[in-house]
């Protein structure tokens, strides 16, 4: 296969995790034989930086012109005082819309070996494995109207969703479940939020075509609790982008290190591909990120976005190796073992692979 990439590597160490994903594709395809062309192009606050929009045009058509699209991070402090629309975090929200990515899939799961690395106990969180996925292309993110008023003394965003919205990424999140353990928890807030109120009952209107999977609700306070509680629990879970996006990052936490999730943005056309973290301005620029998120967000390209299964499941297997034999970067470091680099970390999956 010959396929064009587009890759954003974006702001803080979105440039230093999406090397390391490149460095492991060019690897995967010359082992399997398919050419991938690599395409880079600037976004958010990198974008800025060079006197361009957060989202220039020809980033824009050069991620619609690729099969997969493969994101780093985007936003700074430095943009923080910017307004919503002007900010680097804008062109990520954008860019999802324009490739038209409604489905957010964000695996998250214990690893053999780091059952020690986050907060839980490891008889917790055994057996965790578990996939959030995330309504990405309406609720309060796109909701109008939105804005702050003229006096600047209130403000609003609306969390609105299309019976059709809901219907499509509960599609996706049924099928998904039905190549799992075939459960699915949809997470609202329905006894409060009218929009939460639909959605319960589209879900349940969808569940009536996948009769093989056990769908239950819950509320989404009542789900984070749960997720610190019994993270093994859950097997595919379904809610709306607000809430998909902290209940990921908390399922991040609760396996060990947000630096360890990926994620795949799946639509009409190119899928977009991108750790669930943020550009960690804290780490940047001193080979401390874990690129495990980034290089799992590639293994989810070529699986997902490219259709090569097998590629993608050999890229999975050796980031387990790596972390198995305890190579590992500072925030899953074992004890007795001193942690490796961003760099150093890659090196070890390349010889794995
Ligand atoms: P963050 O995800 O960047 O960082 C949160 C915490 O996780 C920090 O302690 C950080 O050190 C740690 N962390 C993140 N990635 C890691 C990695 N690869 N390895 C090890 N540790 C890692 O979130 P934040 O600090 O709230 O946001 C920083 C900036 O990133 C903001 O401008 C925010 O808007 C942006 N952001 C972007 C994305 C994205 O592009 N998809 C996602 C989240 C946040
Ligand atoms: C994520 C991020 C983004 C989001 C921000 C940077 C717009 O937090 O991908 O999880 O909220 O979707
Ligand atoms: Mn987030």
């Amino acid at each position: 296969m010959n396929a064009r990439i587009a890759v954003l590597p974006g702001d803080g160490v979105g440039p230093e995790v999406t090397a390391a994903a490149v460095r492991v594709l060019t690897a995967i395809g010359e082992k399997s034989g398919h050419a991938f062309d690599f395409v880079e192009a600037p976004i958010g606050g990198a974008a800025i930086r060079a006197g361009l929009p957060p989202l220039p045009d020809h980033t824009l058509a050069a991620a619609k012109s690729a099969q997969a699209v493969l994101l780093g991070a985007v936003g700074h402090p430095d943009f923080d005082h910017l307004p919503p629309g002007s900010r680097p975090e804008s062109a990520l929200l954008a860019l999802r819309r324009e490739l038209g990515v409604f489905a957010n899939l964000r695996p998250a799961r214990a690893w053999a070996g780091l059952e020690s690395s986050g907060p839980l106990k490891p008889e917790v969180l055994r057996g965790t494995d578990l996939m959030v996925v995330r309504e990405l292309m309406g609720g309060l993110y796109y909701g109008q109207p939105r804005g702050i008023s003229s006096d600047g003394n209130s403000a609003v965003n609306t969390m609105a969703y299309t019976r059709d919205e809901i219907v499509r990424v509960a599609r996706v999140a049924f099928r998904l479940a039905q190549s799992r353990r075939r459960k699915l928890v949809s997470v609202d807030k329905a006894n409060v939020l009218e929009v939460s109120r639909l959605w319960r009952t589209v879900v349940t209107e969808v569940g009536r075509d996948f009769p093989d999977v056990a769908l239950t609700h819950e509320y989404v306070d009542a789900a984070a609790m749960k997720l610190a509680l019994a993270p093994a629990a859950f097997d595919v879970m379904l809610t709306e982008n607000m809430f998909g996006d902290i209940l990921s990052d908390e399922a991040g936490a609760v396996c060990g290190s947000l630096g360890l999730l990926p994620s795949a943005s799946l639509g009409e056309g190119a899928g977009l591909f991108e750790p669930v973290h943020g550009s960690a301005p804290d780490l940047a620029g001193r080979d401390v990120a874990n690129p495990v998120g980034a290089i799992l967000s590639a293994a989810m390209l070529l699986a997902d976005g490219l259709g090569l299964r097998k590629e993608g499941a050999a890229v999975t297997t050796a980031v387990e190796r790596a972390l198995a034999a305890n190579i590992r970067t500072g925030d899953v470091a074992a004890a007795g073992h001193p942690p490796v680099g961003t760099r150093a970390f890659t090196e070890a999956v390349l010889s794995a692979l």
